[in-house]
């Protein structure tokens, strides 16, 4: 049956591959992008929904700073007075601030930790009641394959990404005899704005050290964000699937 579904961060590359595939599945799908109360961001949306349009795909994207209690508060009432209730929540919305330890301020560790982890609490905080009360619902929480097995560079994303599925695990326990589970992607390098941020170079030397010899399609991870949403994957909680290539089995 078609569903609401709330994909954070729907603008990137990875956002963009879920809501398509969550609304190629059935489901009804509204998103949010990051704002700082200016127009560019506004602007960046209206335009992204455009795109969507013409590729016959009708999203509706919210303002909202996933990193900030107010912002998901302020989104979620929003997201409510429009459709009711959401039933599959994937917290998807994060960023990288890499730099190696020595050289990490304090602002890339409280941005990263903030945006990738309490981004979930935020966000789930405002939508786990409704669905417990339906007796149905998903969480959906998208880490990485560094959460898994650390990175150079990468401390505060790889301390995020881990403590999310930590959160995963925790709450899957509380909610799951009540129709809700909660599940988390570990995706590896993907070919996304984020990966193609790293210096050609280094970017190269990963590649190199993925088995399949390439960076996933995002298609590749939406495909287990459409599974994990759906009914048949009712009896799955508090999982992690790794999706990367074979660069990290475990
Ligand atoms: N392991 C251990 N040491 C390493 C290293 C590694 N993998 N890579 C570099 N170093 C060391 C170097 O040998 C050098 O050591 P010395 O100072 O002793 O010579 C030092 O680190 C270089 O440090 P710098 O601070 O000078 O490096 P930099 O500022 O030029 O680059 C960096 C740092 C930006 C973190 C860069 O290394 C980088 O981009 N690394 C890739 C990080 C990465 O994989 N990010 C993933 C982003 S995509 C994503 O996160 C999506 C997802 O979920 C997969």
């Amino acid at each position: 049956m078609a569903k609401i579904a709330l994909v954070t961060g729907g603008l990137g590359g990875l956002g963009t591959a879920m809501c398509k595939s969550l609304a190629q599945a059935g489901h009804k799908v509204i998103t949010t992008y990051y704002t700082d109360g200016s127009d560019k961001f506004a602007e960046e949306a209206v335009a992204w929904e455009a795109k969507m349009k013409a590729e016959g795909f009708e999203f509706k994207a919210y303002p909202c700073d996933v990193a900030s209690y107010e912002s998901c508060e302020a989104a979620a009432s929003l997201i409510k007075a429009d459709f009711g209730s959401v039933d599959i929540l994937v917290n998807n919305a994060g960023i990288t601030r890499d730099s190696m330890f020595k050289k990490m301020g304090k602002d890339k560790w409280d941005a990263v930790i903030s945006t990738n982890l309490s981004s979930a609490f935020y966000l789930t905080k405002q939508f786990l009641d409704d669905m417990v009360e339906k007796g149905w619902g998903r969480v959906i929480n998208i880490a990485s394959i560094n959460g898994q097995k650390g990175q150079a560079g990468q401390t505060n994303y790889s301390a995020a990404k881990a403590g999310l599925h930590g959160f995963t695990m925790a709450l899957a326990q509380e909610v799951c005899k009540k129709g809700v589970t909660v599940n988390t992607i570990a995706p590896g390098y993907a070919a996304t704005d984020m990966v193609m941020a790293i210096a050609e170079e280094i970017r190269n030397k990963i590649i190199a050290g993925i088995p399949m010899g390439r960076l996933a399609q995002p298609e590749e991870i939406a495909g287990a964000v459409v599974y994990l949403a759906s009914d048949v994957a009712g009896f799955m909680t508090g999982a992690q699937l790794a999706i990367n290539g074979g660069q990290h089995m475990m």
